[in-house]
């Protein structure tokens, strides 16, 4: 493990003995550093994803590394809202508390596609799955005293739109404009969740975070002559914003980020939320869309 990451870790962190948390995607990128810097300062984490090898090679190997906490795999796919359902249910049977939920997983600029539901995959798996997630997990976030949701947003929300027209790959496929899309439902999402939760006095905190740009495979669809043209930082260096979200003394509407120029890279602080993911009338129809697709009423 990089030094700098221990060196942050034993700087900036608290025990998190007793905690449980759960990360999709973590087998990967940001979640997977994330579930190590967790897992290092005591929580019991539970790393996430729809493939079950990189999952299980994933929590092999941080649990060789020195953790003062645990490590477990789940399998969940996020395209598909069965898997969803499945794996929340399980969860609930296996885990009696969750202290901290990290809706991480997601995917950038992949080719024209459907999830199983039959929405744009970008919006189904970066929004969807996790409303759909969260949801199905909140009767338990509410049971535990002192929770929080972490959603990971991007850069990419600021100026982007909703298009309520093109959920489900209605007009011609844009790479970029979707995975804007996907990410400024999911900074919508931690703001509403916030907000909602706040008005029913429900003890469920709701942070947003992004790594402004960090190398990992989120970037696998990009043209590698195009990486070229930006600086990225460390894998382990994005997974701050995110393990400050999940830990630190926070309220509801946070947004943390890396605290450098445009945020695109350094230390974690709080960081500019765009107009485009404040428009209360967007945040309500977004909400109703999340909870018609998905069959889910918050409780
Ligand atoms: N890296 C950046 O610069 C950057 C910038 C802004 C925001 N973000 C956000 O950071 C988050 C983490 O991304 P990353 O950069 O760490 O990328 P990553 O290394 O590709 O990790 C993404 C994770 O999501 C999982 N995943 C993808 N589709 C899934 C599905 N249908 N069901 C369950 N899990 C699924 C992947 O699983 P597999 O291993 O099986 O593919 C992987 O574990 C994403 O929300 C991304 O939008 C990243």
């Amino acid at each position: 493990m990089h030094s700098d990451f221990q060196h942050w870790i034993d700087a900036n962190l608290d025990s998190q003995k007793g905690k449980t948390i759960l990360i999709t995607g973590g087998n990967s990128g940001i979640g997977y550093y994330a579930a190590l810097g967790l897992a290092k300062v005591g929580a019991d984490v539970i790393i996430a994803g729809r493939n079950a090898e990189r999952i299980e090679q994933a929590v092999r190997d941080i649990q060789a590394e020195d953790i003062a906490g645990s490590v477990e795999g789940g399998i969940i796919d996020l395209a598909s809202l069965e898997s969803v359902q499945e794996y929340a249910n399980q969860f609930q049977t296996k885990y009696s508390r969750l202290d901290v939920l990290i809706n991480n997983a997601g995917i950038m600029m992949p080719p024209a596609d459907t999830t199983e539901d039959g929405l744009e995959s970008q919006f189904g798996v970066n929004f969807i799955g996790h409303f759909a997630l969260t949801g199905r997990l909140y009767g338990l976030l509410k049971s535990t005293s002192g929770t929080r949701v972490v959603t990971l947003s991007s850069i990419a929300h600021r100026g982007a739109e909703i298009d309520f027209d093109n959920l489900r790959l209605e007009k011609p496929y844009d790479t970029v404009r979707e995975y804007y899309q996907s990410k400024l439902a999911d900074i919508i999402f931690a703001l509403e969740l916030g907000h909602r939760a706040d008005a029913k006095g429900d003890d469920v905190l709701s942070v947003a975070c992004h790594p402004g740009f960090t190398k990992t495979e989120l970037q696998r669809h990009v043209d590698p002559a195009l990486l070229t043209k930006f600086t990225f930082m460390d894998t382990w260096q994005g997974a701050l914003p995110t393990i400050v979200a999940a830990t630190g003394d926070v309220k509801s509407g946070d947004y943390f980020g890396p605290d450098g120029p445009g945020e695109m890279g350094g230390f974690p602080a709080l960081g500019v939320i765009d107009s485009a993911a404040l428009d209360a009338a967007v945040a309500d129809r977004l909400w109703a869309v999340g909870e018609d697709v998905t069959g889910i009423s918050y409780p």
